[in-house]
């Protein structure tokens, strides 16, 4: 396995894979990885990459001020090993001077998709996404790039992002991988101890009780919210930030009964701040 710390030097490899012949998969990541990123790194596989790079930067201009860029988890040496098993052929590993040169100016903001849901409550959030994406996607330059759907928000920002800006790259999501009491994987599990580990399986909960009123035939968006509202609110560890109904390939908020809808929601439980969703109707996670 390849590891490259420069644009130029993981370029290079992208570039030898396709003049080779071979399809190029890639799996963007913050590290600390976890089963979740490991199975983007099978759906590539699954989508016919023959080549799978994935790439670990914490990204700064993600997190706001007073979020936990800081304490957020770095494991360079377990990460690799990690992506050794899986097969992934070179990994992009480059440090913030190489993201962002020396007076760097360049943004990219998905204006209307970055606002409400998490946008509400992380200002600057998703641009910080779009921009560091932009940068990884025209770097690794891959044939399919995989994220995971427990980032839905950001899944939107970013298939709009790279049909904004005609980036050529086919940009697959992937269900959610749980732990197995439902709990959706995220490096920020890592922040939840004892009782905070069990309250945190609140947000799940509250979406299959939304599940079942979807499967005994209700789809008022304001029952289905309520459930998953009150499981919540019934947790006293929890604080509940937003539980909302979207439509899955729009986003755009779900006011009338639909026969298709994402149910999205956020809270703090204690020290992490957790987000989870469920598709109904559809293809559900
Ligand atoms: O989902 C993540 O891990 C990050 O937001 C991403 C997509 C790697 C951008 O930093």
């Amino acid at each position: 396995m390849e590891v490259h710390r420069t644009a130029e030097g993981m370029r290079a490899w992208s570039g030898a894979q396709r003049s080779a012949g071979r399809r190029v998969g890639f799996v963007p990541t913050m590290g600390c990885l976890h089963e979740g990123h490991l199975s983007l790194v099978r759906v590539a596989k699954e989508r016919g990459c023959d080549a799978v790079a994935a790439s670990i930067f914490v990204n700064p201009t993600q997190f706001g001020p007073g979020e936990d860029f800081a304490k957020y988890p770095r494991e360079e040496a377990r990460d690799l090993d990690l992506l050794k098993g899986e097969g992934v052929a070179a990994v992009f590993l480059p440090g913030v001077a190489e993201m962002y040169p020396d007076g760097d100016q360049t943004i990219v903001e998905v204006t209307n998709l970055s606002k409400g849901l998490c946008g509400a409550s992380r200002p600057g959030h998703f641009r910080g996404v779009a921009t560091v994406v932009a940068k990884l996607l025209l770097v690794a330059s891959a044939h399919v790039a995989v994220f995971g759907e427990k980032d839905f928000q950001q899944l939107a920002v970013i298939r709009r992002m790279a049909r904004d800006l005609h980036i050529d790259v086919e940009i697959v999501g992937a269900p959610i991988v749980r732990e197995a009491d439902g709990l959706a994987m995220s490096s920020r599990n890592r922040y939840l101890e004892g009782e905070d580990r069990q309250a945190a399986r609140c947000l799940y909960k509250g979406l299959c009780r939304a599940r079942d009123l979807f499967d005994a035939g209700a789809r008022d968006p304001e029952k289905l919210t309520a459930v998953v509202r009150a499981r919540i609110l019934s947790e006293p560890r929890a604080m509940l930030e937003y539980v909302e109904v979207r439509d899955p390939a729009t986003l755009s908020p779900v006011r009338v009964p639909s026969d298709h809808v994402t149910i999205l929601v956020a809270a703090r439980v204690g020290p992490a701040r957790l987000i989870d969703n469920i598709t109904l109707g559809g293809q559900s996670t």
